[in-house]
């Protein structure tokens, strides 16, 4: 890849949970959740807070505010609060005030994402205060960001599950060979554990509870997890124990959606392609790779080996930052 010494501008993942944004030189700049908590004071929507600290009142605000999500599925779901959020990202991400002067950028877009839903990403950066921005596909992104040349004679697979949608991508040689996406991915794993409790435990949690459950198993093989809520049916504190296998079982009908389309896409490739990903495998990334459990499950299903990225929760936009310098890439791949 081209020496990054003089490439200007940032490489940024706006997901529906989390915002990342790379720079060349100065590598991962911001990584906070994609949340925004506004004041419904007034006719016009003010941001209180915006990041880390919005995520943490989830659920714990007063009347006069509500927590805004500025992204659902990857894609735009209202100008303005898009707009506003990718201010405030620009002005957390830059020191010196020449640096907020239009700066470029390169986005990640998931590759399914509509020529409007393109469109609105663009103008929001834009009115933000970007300036030349371009997209770029996430699948392509996140295979950069971990190693892969896109470029290369040589058929890769890649899925991505994210907070709100799972993708998986066919790619080679500047192409993209296939993609399918649907809108189950980890925080529909999060509120399936969360039906799961009250179900099956009669414990109603928060959704940050629900979700802080759903990653512990991660580190903790063999043994339960406390878990504490309400009672379902008294409203009284509660406190349970969970094992590991159940928070698995709560989240299967996830991961079989996610089956479902990775079996699509292999139908759709060609068999040389095919050939090339069972020798190399798939990659996962996305913050859903990192379920414990989840990468087995999809081996146990296709046969063939998936390795997690190194990074799996910035290597798109670490990929987006490398993008900068790389106009082959950009010219192949983005819109
Ligand atoms: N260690 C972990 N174990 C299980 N799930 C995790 C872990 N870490 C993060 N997650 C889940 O990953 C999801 C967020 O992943 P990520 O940041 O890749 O999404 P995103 O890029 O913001 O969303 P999208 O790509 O859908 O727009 C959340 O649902 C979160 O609960
Ligand atoms: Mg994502």
């Amino acid at each position: 890849m081209e020496s990054m010494n003089l490439v200007s501008g940032f490489g940024i993942d706006l997901g529906t949970a989390n915002t990342v944004v790379c720079h060349p030189r100065r590598g991962i700049v911001l990584n906070e959740p994609s949340v925004m908590l506004v004041s419904t004071d007034g006719d016009r929507k003010r941001p209180i807070v915006v990041g880390r600290q919005a995520r943490e009142l989830i659920g714990r605000t007063s009347a006069g505010m509500v927590a805004v999500r500025p992204l659902r599925d990857g894609v735009i779901t209202d100008l303005e609060s898009a707009r506003t959020f990718i201010v405030s990202v620009l002005r957390k991400v830059t020191r010196k005030p020449w640096e907020r002067i239009r700066p470029r950028a390169v986005i990640g877009v998931p590759a399914g994402a509509t020529a409007l839903e393109r469109r609105a990403l663009v103008e929001a950066a834009d009115e933000a205060g970007f300036g030349r921005v371009m997209l770029i596909p996430e699948p392509i992104a996140g295979a950069i960001g971990s190693g892969i040349d896109p470029l290369a004679p040589r058929a890769h697979m890649v899925v991505d599950v994210g907070g709100g949608t799972a993708e998986v991508t066919g790619f080679c040689y500047g192409g993209i060979l296939t993609t399918r996406s649907c809108r189950v991915a980890g925080d529909e794993m999060t509120l399936a554990l969360y039906q799961y409790l009250r179900q099956e435990h009669q414990i109603v949690v928060g959704e940050l509870t629900a979700e802080d459950v759903k990653m512990r198993v991660r580190d903790d093989d063999e043994c339960s997890l406390v878990v504490e809520g309400r009672d379902a049916a008294t409203g009284r504190p509660k406190l349970i124990t969970l094992r590991a296998e159940e928070v698995i079982e709560a989240i299967k009908p996830t991961s079989d959606g996610i089956i479902q389309i990775l079996a699509a896409c292999l139908e759709d490739l060609p068999p040389q392609a095919v050939g090339d990903i069972m020798r190399d495998g798939l990659l996962a990334f996305g913050g859903g790779s990192l379920l414990k459990g989840f990468t087995q499950l999809l081996e146990d299903a296709f046969g063939f080996p998936l390795r997690v990225a190194e990074r799996p929760l910035t290597c798109v936009a670490e990929g987006a930052a490398i993008c900068l310098a790389e106009e082959k890439v950009l010219r192949a791949y983005a819109a």
